[in-house]
């Protein structure tokens, strides 16, 4: 049975649907971006600018979509993003997300900011990867790397491109804050989204009480819904490349940086033994007009040309992907669309989502000529 309404045929279409469900705050958190939301438009027009150059009679009857990934094996040549207080989409979102990822054998990468502990997600599903936001001060830093690695996550992605938080006036208008102040407003709002107030709301009440972040460090964080807290966002602005060194030291398994979209950053991310890049500028979330990843990506790949590198922020179709593997990634990433998929469907909505994703990139490798990721090349993309 599906478990996404039957209009939904591709990944785009989940934004209208969730509109419909989630409460105006939770979907303005969701889908919106920083200040004018150029970063955010320019993401999906510059796949859009970028044209395909398909080649002919190739025989792509036995084609295979999976990839290796840092030593590992996946399924398909995309994964699930790290999004904070996703179970306020859906209930245990985390959960959801992070089981239909490994079932079908794509990376999930839980975020620090979520809501479900990362030992019972690493539990429920041992392929997930873990996402901090580095706190300020090098001993609290150490504190969650340890609990990272004792919870048994073997690949740690730092995001580096918040060093201060971000200006989403959007949030302000929409009456959304974190921790989410309760107000009259937002539960009138509430009330007209029946669907998200029993299915998400109240069952996550009802059944795992008031969530709160609880992986931004080693401990605890505030909870999700106060009228007085403030999470604590820990004063990252000083953070350089000599804490990087400190964490390359400590961590021992796969290091991962995010929010990469300088050819230098990359070069010094690799002089400091990071593991793999995700070329992102955040889905349009953190500084409003920096560059689109996909287009950034050339130069990047030209910078480090061994380096695994991700790509993120406006993939929505499986010629976007095909389009990033191309232009030089090895793998690509998607927010939104398994937010809303885990609102809409939980984790049955999530593996639909996958689904669909997989086989718009099974039907466009045959016609671009691909039997595999790896005959892709910047040949198969005409730039403008
Ligand atoms: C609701 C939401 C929450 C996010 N939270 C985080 C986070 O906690 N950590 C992080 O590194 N990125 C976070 N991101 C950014 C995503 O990891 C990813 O870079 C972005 O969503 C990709 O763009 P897309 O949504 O267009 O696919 C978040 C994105 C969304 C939509």
């Amino acid at each position: 049975m599906a478990a996404l309404p039957d209009t939904v045929l591709n990944l785009l279409d989940l934004d209208a649907h969730a509109e419909a469900k989630l409460p105006r705050p939770i979907w303005a958190y969701v889908s919106g971006g920083v200040e004018d939301g150029v970063s955010l438009r320019a993401n999906r027009a510059a796949f859009e600018r970028l044209h395909l150059v398909p080649r002919l009679l190739r025989d792509v009857s036995q084609r295979s979509a999976a990839i290796t990934l840092l030593g590992q094996r996946f399924a398909q040549p995309f994964g699930i993003a790290p999004m904070g207080l996703a179970a306020l989409s859906g209930f245990e979102a985390d959960l959801a997300m992070a089981r239909a990822a490994q079932a079908a054998g794509v990376p999930f990468i839980l975020s620090g900011s979520s809501l479900v502990p990362m030992e019972e997600v690493f539990a429920a599903a041992p392929s997930s990867w873990f996402q901090a936001y580095l706190p300020g001060q090098p001993e609290r830093i150490n504190a969650l790397l340890d609990r990272v690695a004792r919870a048994g996550f073997r690949h740690l992605v730092i995001t580096v491109d918040l060093p201060v938080p971000a200006n989403r006036e959007n949030l302000t208008r929409a009456g959304f804050s974190i921790p989410l102040k309760p107000s009259l407003d937002l539960a009138l709002d509430g009330l007209r989204r029946p669907g998200w107030l029993v299915g998400t709301l109240l069952q996550t009440l009802l059944r795992r009480g008031m969530p709160h972040f609880e992986n931004l460090l080693a401990e605890r964080n505030a909870p999700a819904f106060s009228r007085h807290v403030e999470r604590d966002f820990a004063n990252r602005e000083h953070l350089n490349w000599t804490h990087l060194a400190a964490i390359r030291e400590r961590w021992p398994g796969q290091l991962i940086l995010k929010g990469i979209l300088s050819p230098q950053d990359a070069r010094l991310a690799q002089e400091h033994g990071v593991d793999a890049l995700v070329v992102s500028n955040h889905g349009g979330r953190q500084l409003d007009g920096a560059l689109p990843p996909i287009l950034a990506l050339p130069a990047i790949r030209k910078a480090v040309p061994d380096m695994p590198l991700l790509l993120d922020s406006g993939v929505r179709r499986g010629t976007d992907v095909i389009k990033a593997l191309a232009l030089g990634a090895d793998a690509v990433l998607l927010g939104r669309p398994f937010n809303y998929a885990a609102a809409l469907g939980g984790q049955a909505g999530v593996a639909q989502a996958i689904r669909l994703l997989a086989d718009e990139v099974h039907r466009d490798l045959a016609l671009v000529g691909a039997a595999r990721c790896d005959d892709l090349d910047p040949s198969y993309v005409q730039q403008p």
